[in-house]
């Protein structure tokens, strides 16, 4: 029971914030992952002894250069890549194909051209055989969430890039995933469309929190949008560091320096990245 400081009629109700609703994300494992592929005669190793927990609901970022297993790791998760060492699991169940829990959302938006927003946002809920009422409502819920009202029945088309993966997102969202894969995924938007894109898709996912993983080359994004960075080695990809981003939320996405800690986070991962990006590559 809580008093109210100063308080003369006995007990009061406490005000103080309720707890948060439990995330509706997934618990995501990878343990002990090595994976390779060959090249002509030879195997070239990709990915070397990763093991990485994600809670459910947290906001990880990957980040690591190019060739490093990034996408690889991304494709384990969502059942399309089996590793040839190691496990993964969602929810505590290994992940053995592509499941209606996890959403993948690239950097082009792989839409389908032909058809209009809503119908592409309709397509993934047609896919799990949901009726056509429900699911041009559910799909017009979502364009008006990411700020598309009006622009339902437009063709692909004639949406600008960035409203384009607005609708990528929206299409990701309907689904409900447990689980969201993005890779890259504002890579293709101009500096202005993305902050936009970033905030819209911050908010929605603060609202039930899937677990979300997200690969990046861009340090910046990474410490706005992260609860957590996963850095990466260059190829064979091992995780070389693991950082709690504990700069609270709402965070500044227009002024990233302004955010408490991101100055300390970004110069003490951008030296390390930067290696990992321009050292000689391993013969591993
Ligand atoms: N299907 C494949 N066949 C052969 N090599 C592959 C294949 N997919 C990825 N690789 C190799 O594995 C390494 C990791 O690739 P990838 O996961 O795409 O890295 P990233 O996303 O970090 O750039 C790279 O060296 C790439 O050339
Ligand atoms: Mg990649």
């Amino acid at each position: 029971m809580t008093y109210a400081v100063g308080a003369v009629d006995g007990p009061v109700v406490n005000t103080t914030a309720l707890p948060a609703a439990p995330p509706r994300g997934v618990h995501v494992s990878l343990s002990g992952i090595r994976h390779g592929f060959m090249h002509g005669e030879r195997v070239v190793h990709a990915i070397w002894d990763v093991d990485l927990e994600v809670n459910p609901g947290e906001f990880v970022c990957l980040v690591g250069p190019s060739g490093c297993g990034k996408t690889t790791l991304l494709g384990m998760v969502a059942g399309l890549v089996h590793p040839c060492e190691g496990r993964v699991t969602l929810g505590g169940r290994p992940v053995r194909s592509t499941s209606s829990e996890t959403a993948y959302m690239l950097a082009r938006d792989a839409l389908l051209p032909w058809l209009t927003a809503r119908e592409n946002v309709e397509l993934g809920l047609a896919v799990r055989g949901m009726a056509r009422p429900e699911r041009r409502e559910i799909a017009t819920e979502w364009l008006r969430r990411v700020g598309l009202a009006g622009f339902e029945g437009s063709s692909i088309r004639r949406l600008s890039q960035g409203m384009r993966q607005r609708v990528a997102i929206a299409r990701t969202l309907a689904l409900k995933p447990t689980c969201i894969l993005m890779d890259e995924p504002f890579a293709a938007l101009d500096a202005q469309t993305r902050v936009l894109v970033q905030k819209e898709f911050v908010s929605l996912w603060e609202t039930d929190r899937p677990t979300v993983i997200f690969v990046t080359h861009d340090l910046s994004e990474a410490i706005l949008l992260g609860d957590r960075i996963v850095l990466m080695s260059r190829r064979p990809g091992r995780i070389v560091a693991d950082v709690c981003i504990e700069t609270p939320r709402p965070r500044d996405l227009d002024a990233p320096f302004s955010n408490d800690g991101f100055e300390a986070y970004y110069g003490g991962l951008v030296s390390r990245l930067r290696h990992e990006v321009h050292g000689m590559e391993s013969d591993t």
